[in-house]
């Protein structure tokens, strides 16, 4: 199963990266939240190639939601997780930061996690209690341990403009921090934190399909997951923080505060 979405994600990336620069048609799903005619095709062909391999698989999928089994008979074990463009607004602006991500749970527990990034050619995957790996090398989480020497990143979710504690937080990661970076793609942000290139990510209107994936790949690898109280993350519910697990603490007192 890691090797089909391996290949289905690769496949949805290249299409994403076909058509991008082109004028697209947009759609707002509401002021700030677009969805772009290669959202659409990317999910279609995802779900298309899960239904075809893995009929009695479950899906939840940003664009159409969730979809049962075309058993209907049999609740399904496994279910796929599955963000067929995240970076939407990068995208649409002609950005290249963006990706396609997918993540399979089975029995409620993530087993599986692909990010595919394909502006750089740059595949993260991972497997529980296996690894995490890049373009099929082995990555772990950085070895920074002190906020004043970490690059952190975080998203700015749609509705920022009624969320007061967001511009709290922002602040104070950036009197702490060497540096905030604000990529817009959730995903990428995760598998960034997984590879070392950011030492720690704070989110807080994060969907399912925005950290299925990413929070697996930051476990495995070595990196710590969690909401601002530091309880295990339920990808059901945000807020996030992700780390390499040496500044979780000192992330979770500067969100308290
Ligand atoms: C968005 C991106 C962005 C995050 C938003 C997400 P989309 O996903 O991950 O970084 O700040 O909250 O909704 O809409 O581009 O798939
Ligand atoms: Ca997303
Ligand atoms: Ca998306």
């Amino acid at each position: 199963m890691l090797n089909f979405a391996i290949q289905t994600a690769r496949d949805a990336g290249r299409l994403l990266a076909e058509r991008f620069g082109r004028t697209l048609q947009v759609t707002n799903k509401s002021e700030l939240d677009l969805v772009t005619e290669s959202d659409l095709a990317s999910e279609r062909l995802i779900i298309d190639r899960i239904k075809t391999y893995y009929p009695r698989h479950a899906i939840l999928a940003e664009e159409s939601g969730a979809s049962a089994p075309e058993d209907r008979e049999t609740e399904s074990e496994w279910l796929w997780i599955i963000d067929p463009l995240d970076g939407t607004t990068n995208y649409a602006h002609g950005y290249p930061c963006f990706c396609v991500s997918m993540g399979l749970q089975h029995q409620g527990r993530m087993e599986v996690g692909v990010i595919y990034d394909p502006m750089r050619d740059e595949m993260f995957t991972a497997e529980r209690g296996v690894g995490a790996s890049l373009n099929g090398r082995r990555i772990q989480v950085s070895a920074t341990r002190n906020l004043g020497g970490a690059l952190l990143c975080t998203g700015f979710p749609y509705d920022v403009r009624e969320r007061s504690e967001f511009a709290r937080h922002f602040a104070n990661f950036i009197m702490n921090a060497q540096g905030v970076r604000r990529d817009g793609a959730a995903a990428l942000d995760l598998a960034y934190v997984a590879c070392g290139r950011f030492d720690g990510f704070w989110e807080e209107g994060l969907k399912p399909w925005d950290v299925a994936a990413g929070a697996l790949l930051v476990e495995e690898a070595g990196g710590r997951v969690s909401n601002y109280a530091g309880e295990p993350l339920s990808i059901y519910v945000p807020p996030i923080v992700a780390s390499n697990g040496l500044l979780h603490e000192q992330m979770m007192h500067v969100l308290s505060v």
